[in-house]
């Protein structure tokens, strides 16, 4: 297996309870197709764990509280409980449509969760790890409200790109600390906001490196998971301010304007909802308090904008109240749409519900979702690429494997040939099973997917080289050995893609002749024989017309242009929203004049670019190798998006090259590229100066 050198810990199955987890998702806003690449791929993973004789439990529930729901509630007059809990609704209803069945589906407002994450908190306490300090909170002056997290925008103190106010999401991907922002300005007023000071309680992140330390080295899961975090402990760990001025939440024990931060109980519904699915089924069936308290095997499956939260808060809380630390953490990358993010409120998106109305099987998206690209990689998302795909492999090669052998099992035998199953296709199928076991204990969804699709591939080469047509009324007993195998593989290919494509898995179940579930069947039933009789069969897999990727093009590009058209349109209300009407874009100069000899300080030098290289977990940043005359330097910027990377090398700019060295996404930065506004248009040189020349 090719992860064995970075695992740390018995590999899966083992004989304790797994929980998987999918980042809960805010109660807030439709589900989009970018939204479901997680709860597919945490889907998928806690079906791998189960056919692998796994006892596990899926859980997830919504996010009911934080800032955004608050202020969207009063913007539609309703309290915010009753405008969670009708998302919430939604999701647990959507959910299931695309196979994704959680064992238990909660919701963070209630009381399972409510009196856990008191005794997690008091624990928090009794510890000692939680004190009070005051600290500055950014405040609107004009509309005299305190302006929690997502509600401040500004520029990042770390590496001085555009930032939310809890998270440095443009840039090096920090989670910010209140009052850390610089330049914040209100996302609601567009106010430019004050710091004010407020008492607020804080957990001793910082007393909890030496055990996290250990903790990273134990963690498995995907390798941004893994490594992002090391930076964090490296820069040395700030304690986490773990309260919010807001009126929505859990209060804060003994406090009464103070709420608990929404990321305090958004992940102790992990534990919470565990308990309620042990409560639905029984503890003699699945025990919460032996997975949490004892010696679980934890799985949290997230996007990779919460790597920190799950690998340094949250464990540290798990830690110091005495509950099991996750085992792995699984973050997948983002999906956009023409190099974008999703975007909810620009409607820059496939929404999940336009996907089942457009009438596609929800398998096809789940295969899709599952194996196009690496789980951490970004996926830009097309209708071309899910097309082929879905033709190529799903109908291609599994469905016209399965349809054919099924169909001449079933013309000429009525079924299953009496026949045991070759020693090579046994040894196949065994190959598969190790694939698909090598995919789940390498955190790998894409790998578990490919065992079956390289198991089916296998069986068209079979069938093709057997040519059983030509063997049939010539030598029986030839031909019925090789259907006996191919309906083997068939049976293998619905065991090992249940996980995958559980719907057309169980219908291929059924066409099989079998009874009961393939959900409830563990991996070795890919090798027992199948009943003898079954019947005709019918296609899985249908084709993906062009004129129909057409049609979904059309409409997708217009919604993408109106949503690229808003962007444009906001900003030009966002400067009207400042008051002054129509003032012009350009900034003002600064008031604060600098000497000559200030100016001189900097050492500006013409330089060219040798190579560049998208660093690969970084929406933006790029690693430059640049030639400033004297010596070659590394300097990471920010431009992954605004240019061509490939075209980069052999460009002239003007770089400063006295500027403190740096350390982004663990790149040494040394020094730093000149770049015009919002776009990074490089500076440069009107005529040929060589590299090296100094700018005066
Ligand atoms: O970022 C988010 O969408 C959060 N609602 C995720 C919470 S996951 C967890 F830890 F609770
Ligand atoms: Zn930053």
């Amino acid at each position: 297996m090719s992860n064995d050198a970075s695992r740390t810990h018995e590999a899966f199955p083992t004989d304790a309870p797994a929980v998987v987890t999918c980042g809960l998702p805010y109660a807030n806003g439709d589900l989009h197709i970018g939204h479901l690449r997680t709860y597919v791929g945490g889907d998928v993973y806690s079906r791998a764990l189960e056919s692998l004789g796994q006892s596990t439990a899926f859980v997830c529930g919504s996010d009911m509280h934080g800032t955004p729901i608050a202020v969207q509630a009063i913007e539609e007059g309703i309290d915010p409980e009753a405008f969670a809990l009708e998302w919430h609704e939604q999701y647990a209803e959507t959910f299931p449509k695309f196979g994704v069945e959680f064992d238990n589906y909660g919701h963070t407002h209630d009381d399972a969760n409510r009196d856990l994450t008191y005794e997690i908190v008091d624990r928090l306490e009794a510890e000692g790890y939680v004190y009070e300090k005051e600290i500055k909170v950014a405040w609107d002056p004009v509309d005299e409200q305190p302006l929690p997290d997502r509600y401040v925008e500004g520029t990042c103190p770390y590496c001085g790109e555009h930032a939310r106010g809890d998270e440095c999401d443009e840039g090096c991907g920090r989670h910010l600390e209140p009052g850390e922002i610089e330049d914040p300005v209100s996302t609601i007023s567009g106010n430019p906001a004050e710091y004010r000071d407020r008492a607020h309680k804080f957990f001793k992140v910082s007393e909890l490196s030496e055990y996290l330390d250990g903790f990273l080295d134990r963690l498995e899961g995907t390798s941004n998971a893994r490594n992002q975090p090391r930076q964090w402990l490296e820069d040395g760990l700030q304690d986490w301010c773990i309260t919010r001025d807001l009126d929505w939440g859990f209060d804060y024990p003994g406090e009464d304007d103070l709420v608990l931060y929404v990321w305090v109980d958004a992940p102790i519904e992990y534990i919470a909802s565990t308990k309620q699915y042990t409560e639905r089924v029984g503890a003699d069936t699945y025990d919460w308090e032996e997975a949490w308290r004892e010696d679980g095997e934890i799985v949290h499956v997230i996007g990779r904008d919460i790597i920190q939260h799950h690998t340094i808060f949250w464990p540290g809380m798990l830690h110091v109240a005495d509950f099991v630390e996750p085992r792995a953490v699984m973050a997948s990358g983002f999906m956009t749409l023409g190099g974008k993010g999703f975007s909810t409120s620009r409607n820059r998106a496939v929404w999940a519900r336009e996907y089942l109305d457009e009438g596609f099987h929800p398998d096809l998206l789940r295969y899709y979702l599952a194996t196009n690209g690496g789980f951490q990689q970004d996926v830009d998302f097309s209708w071309e690429k899910f097309r082929d795909r879905v033709n190529n492999e799903l109908v291609g090669t599994v469905g016209n494997f399965l349809y054919r052998s099924l169909l001449f099992a079933h013309r000429n035998f009525e079924g299953t040939p009496e026949a045991d199953v070759s020693e090579e296709v046994e040894a196949r199928i065994l190959e598969a099973i190790d694939d698909f076991e090598a995919g789940v204990n390498d955190y790998s969804v894409r790998a578990v997917g490919n065992a079956t699709v390289d198991l089916a591939r296998f069986g068209n080469e079979y069938i093709q080289r057997e040519e059983p047509w030509n063997l049939v009324g010539e030598d029986d007993e030839a031909a019925a050995q090789v259907i006996r195998d191919c309906v083997q593989i068939a049976k293998a290919v619905a065991v090992l893609f249940e996980p995958i494509a559980p719907e057309t898995s169980e219908e291929l179940w059924t066409q099989l002749g079998e009874s009961g579930s393939v959900h409830d069947v563990t991996v070795d039933a890919a090798l027992e024989a199948p009943p003898r009789d079954f019947g005709a069969p019918s296609e899985l897999y249908e084709k993906i017309e062009d004129e129909r990727v057409e049609e979904l093009n059309e409409k997708l590009e217009a919604r993408v242009a109106e949503a690229t058209a808003d962007d444009a349109g906001t900003e030009t209300d966002e400067s009207d929203a400042d008051g002054e009407g129509d003032v012009s874009d350009i900034e003002p100069v600064a008031d604060d004049r600098i000497s000559f000899d200030e100016f001189q300080d900097l050492d500006l030098r013409v330089a060219e670019i040798v190579d560049a290289e998208p660093i690969e977990d970084s929406d933006n940043l790029v690693k430059l190798t640049v030639d400033i005359g004297l010596e070659e330097r590394q300097i990471v910027a920010g431009i992954k998006q605004l240019h061509d990377v490939d075209d980069l090398p052999g460009t002239k700019v003007v770089v400063v090259a006295n500027l403190e060295k740096a350390e982004l996404f663990g790149h040494e930065s040394n020094g730093m590229l000149l770049a015009a506004g919002e776009d990074a248009d490089l500076l440069t040189t009107h005529g040929d100066s060589p590299v090296g020349t100094k700018i005066r």
